[in-house]
């Protein structure tokens, strides 16, 4: 039997923090309903001229060091993004060409916060199915391009940054169980007005604002999170006493807390970067993993579990021993 295995992490954040008290000076809001509500104190902004792809390849070449591979080693590129550089060509095909990556299947997919579980996923798939040897799967978004930071409901959450793994095929797990789920019936309740197909002008007033109804989110959020979860223990045979480590989607620090209480782990067990780096979207969840592997928290053999949720709602889970 064919499993995949992460075996090297890394992770960029744009240079630029924007701090609550900074947002205190642009909207009517404050230091401390920001971090009561969210759990965010700070969020890393990326540059005018810096896009998703940037953030990518610095991401990518820390986990390919981390991994000890070359460009030479990988044959599949995978990107998590709602922010790609452009429509196209693909930012993948951008990220494997500068990197000297030689020819090989790349690709993103947009499952906004939930992009990252979606792209793993798929890589696991194909190093399984003997179609891939060693994947780059990135996480990565420039989601404050997409902010109207007139709006306080929305402005206060999000921030920039990527993070990449390294997914080699391995004769023992690694990945043990993937779950992904989607249900398009709550577009309404978080979604950008335009795109491709539908024009700026059919946005109207709407244009260039996430639009939120953020509590309405926050309960579908715990019940699908903790619906993914039970399904992915269950379908491994694991316990929930048996996991180490919950690495979660750090969107909010309460739907965090509400996951962590579901499953019976104390927040010690928890990684938490929501107060450093805010929503990141799709570039959360391996960010997250990255910090905690680099502290030395996350060890060699731990069984881990990271979720993520999103707009559409999309909504994921991987299980895997480190
Ligand atoms: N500063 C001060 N007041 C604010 C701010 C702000 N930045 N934003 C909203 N408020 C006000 C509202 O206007 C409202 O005022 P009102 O009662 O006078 O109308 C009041 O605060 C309460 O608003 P709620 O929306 O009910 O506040 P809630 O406790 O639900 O917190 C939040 C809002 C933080 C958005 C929360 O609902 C949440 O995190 N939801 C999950 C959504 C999410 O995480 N979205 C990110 C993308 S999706 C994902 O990644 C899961």
């Amino acid at each position: 039997m064919t499993y995949s295995r992460i075996v090297g992490t890394g992770r960029y954040l744009p240079e630029r923090i924007m701090t609550n008290a900074d947002l205190e000076k642009i909207v009517d809001t404050s230091d401390e309903w920001i971090r009561t509500r969210t759990g965010v104190e700070r969020r890393h902004v990326c540059a005018e001229d810096q896009t998703t792809s940037d953030m990518c390849i610095e991401a990518a070449k820390v986990a390919m060091d981390d991994a000890g591979v070359t460009p030479e080693d990988i044959d599949m590129v995978i990107t998590g993004t709602t922010t790609p550089d452009l429509i196209f060509p693909n930012i993948s095909t951008i990220i494997q060409h500068k990197l000297g990556i030689p020819a090989c299947t790349a690709f993103s997919l947009e499952a906004a916060c939930t992009g990252f579980i979606y792209a793993l996923t798929t890589a696991d798939k194909f190093i399984k199915a003997g179609e891939a040897k060693c994947a780059l799967v990135m996480g990565a978004e420039c989601i404050t391009k997409l902010i109207d930071w007139s709006d306080r409901n929305t402005c206060v959450l999000f921030g920039d940054g990527a993070g990449a793994v390294i997914l080699k095929s391995s004769d023992k797990p690694g990945i043990i169980s993937c779950h992904l789920g989607a249900d398009g019936q709550y577009k309404d309740l978080l979604y950008y007005p335009f795109g491709a197909s539908k024009n700026l002008a059919a946005a109207g007033t709407d244009a260039g604002k996430i639009m939120m109804t953020g509590n309405d989110v926050f309960k579908v959020a715990v019940k699908k999170l903790g619906q993914i979860a039970s399904e992915t223990l269950e379908d491994a045979g694991v316990t929930k006493e048996e996991l180490d480590w919950l690495v979660p989607h750090q969107a909010n620090i309460r739907i965090i807390q509400a996951m962590a209480k579901r499953l019976d782990m104390p927040m010690e067990k928890v990684i938490l970067t929501v107060q450093d780096h805010g929503n990141t979207s799709a570039a959360s969840v391996p960010m997250a993993l990255d910090v905690g592997i680099r502290d030395g928290r996350l060890k060699p053999g731990q069984l881990i579990l990271m979720e993520a949720f999103g707009g559409g709602f999309t909504w994921g889970s991987v299980l895997m021993r480190l």
